[in-house]
C-alpha cells in the first residue's frame, strides 16, 4: 500500500540521518526484514543478531525482535543508543523465568554451572556462566560436558531436554517453554508427512520432543535455512515461527513449504505459529522510534557488567 511505502522512505532517511543501522529477527514483519536487507541491515537468528550489532559502526542499532535481543545489543555496546519498535515486545521465556526465584534456584544448587538460554532477561544472564542461543547450545554444552560439568539450564525445557539427549550431559531443567512453538504436534506433522512422504521435517528445537523426532534438521532459524538450501528435498515441512518463509522462500524460491500442523487433526491455526511479540513490530512504530528516540532500551550498569561476562564467553566460544 501507499501508506507503507512512505513510512518505508521515512525509515531510509530517518535511519541515514541518525547513523543508525536496522537488526531484524527472521520472525518480524516481511516489511521489516525487507527494509533491513535494503538498508545495510541484518536479517538474522539472534546469535547472528549480537555480532552484527556488536561489530556495526553505527551509532544508534534499531532492534526489530523481541526485548532480550535489544538488551543483548546494549549489554554488548553500551557506547551506542539502541532503539526498539516497542519495549512491550517480550518472550514467554522471558517471562516464565523471574529473576529472584531462579537466583534462589541457582543458590540451592551451587554445584551446577549455570547455563541460559538468550531468550532471557539481563537480570538472568547476570546470574550465569554461560548465555547460548539456540545455534550454539550444543556445541557450548558439549565442551562443559567434557571438563565434567554438571548444568543447571533454564528456561527452556524443551530445548534443555534436546540439548540433554544430544550431549548425554547431566542437566538440571527450569520449567519453561516458548507459547508459539510448544503448539506443533507431531500427529499433525505425521498427517502432512504421510500426504507428501517426500518432504523433509525442519525443526526449531523450541517445540516438543514428540516433534523433534520426526526432524530430519533440529537447529536455529538460521541453520533451519541453510538445511532448506542443502538438503535436496523439494518439500519441506517447517515447525518454526512462519516469519522465517519470507527468507526460506528467498532462499530455495523453486521449493514448496508447509507450515507444520498445531492442531492433532492437521489443519492448521491462523492464530499460531506466529509470535505475538515479534508481530508487535510494525512499520509505524519503528519510524516513531527513529523520529522521536522512544524505545530505548536502557540496563542499569552493574547488572550490564555481570551480564557482559557469559555473553562474551558465548561469543568467543569456538567449537
Ligand atoms: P534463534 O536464535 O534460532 O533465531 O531463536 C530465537 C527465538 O526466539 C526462537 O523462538
Ligand atoms: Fe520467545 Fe517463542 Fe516468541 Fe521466540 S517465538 S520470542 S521463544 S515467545
Amino acid at each position: 500500500p501507499a501508506e507503507d511505502e512512505a513510512r518505508i522512505d521515512e525509515i531510509k532517511a530517518l535511519l541515514e540521518a541518525n547513523n543508525a543501522v536496522l537488526v531484524a529477527h527472521y520472525y518480524t514483519d516481511d516489511a521489516i526484514q525487507q527494509l533491513a536487507e535494503e538498508t545495510g541491515g541484518c536479517v538474522a537468528d539472534s546469535l547472528e543478531m549480537a555480532r552484527f550489532g556488536a561489530r556495526h559502526e553505527a551509532d544508534t542499532l534499531v532492534v526489530a525482535g523481541v526485548r532480550f535481543m535489544g538488551e543483548t545489543a546494549k549489554i554488548l555496546s553500551p557506547e551506542k543508543r539502541v532503539l526498539m519498535p516497542t519495549l512491550e515486545a517480550t518472550c514467554s521465556l522471558d517471562l516464565g523465568c523471574p529473576a529472584d526465584e531462579f537466583s534462589a534456584f541457582c543458590d540451592a544448587h551451587p554445584d551446577r554451572t549455570v547455563v541460559v538460554y538468550a531468550n532471557t532477561s539481563a537480570a538472568v544472564k547476570a546470574r550465569a556462566d554461560w548465555v547460548v542461543t539456540s545455534s550454539i547450545a550444543v556445541d557450548v554444552i558439549e565442551h562443559l560436558q567434557a571438563r565434567g560439568e554438571k548444568i543447571l539450564w533454564a528456561p527452556d525445557k524443551h530445548l534443555g531436554g534436546y540439548i540433554q539427549k544430544q550431549t548425554g550431559a547431566d542437566m538440571l531443567l527450569w520449567d519453561g517453554a516458548c507459547i508459539v512453538h510448544e503448539e506443533f504436534k507431531a500427529q499433525g506433522v505425521e498427517d502432512l508427512k504421510s500426504l507428501y512422504p517426500d518432504a523433509a521435517v525442519l525443526v526449531h528445537p523450541e517445540s516438543p520432543a514428540s516433534v523433534v523426532e520426526l526432524a530430519d534438521v533440529a537447529g536455529s532459524t538460521s541453520q533451519l535455512i541453510t538445511a532448506a538450501k542443502e538438503l535436496p528435498n523439494e518439500r519441506l515441512i517447517v515447525a518454526t515461527d512462519r516469519g522465517i518463509f519470507f527468507k526460506m522462500q528467498q532462499a530455495v524460491p523453486e521449493k514448496t513449504l508447509f507450515e507444520a500442523p498445531t492442531a492433532g487433526n492437521g489443519a492448521t491455526c491462523k492464530s499460531c505459529a506466529h509470535c505475538p511479540w515479534m508481530a508487535m513490530n510494525a512499520l509505524d512504530n519503528l519510524a516513531g522510534a527513529l523520529r522521536q528516540g522512544t524505545g530505548e532500551v536502557f540496563v542499569d550498569d552493574a547488572l550490564r557488567l555481570a551480564a557482559l561476562k557469559p555473553l562474551e564467553r558465548m561469543l568467543n566460544f569456538q567449537a
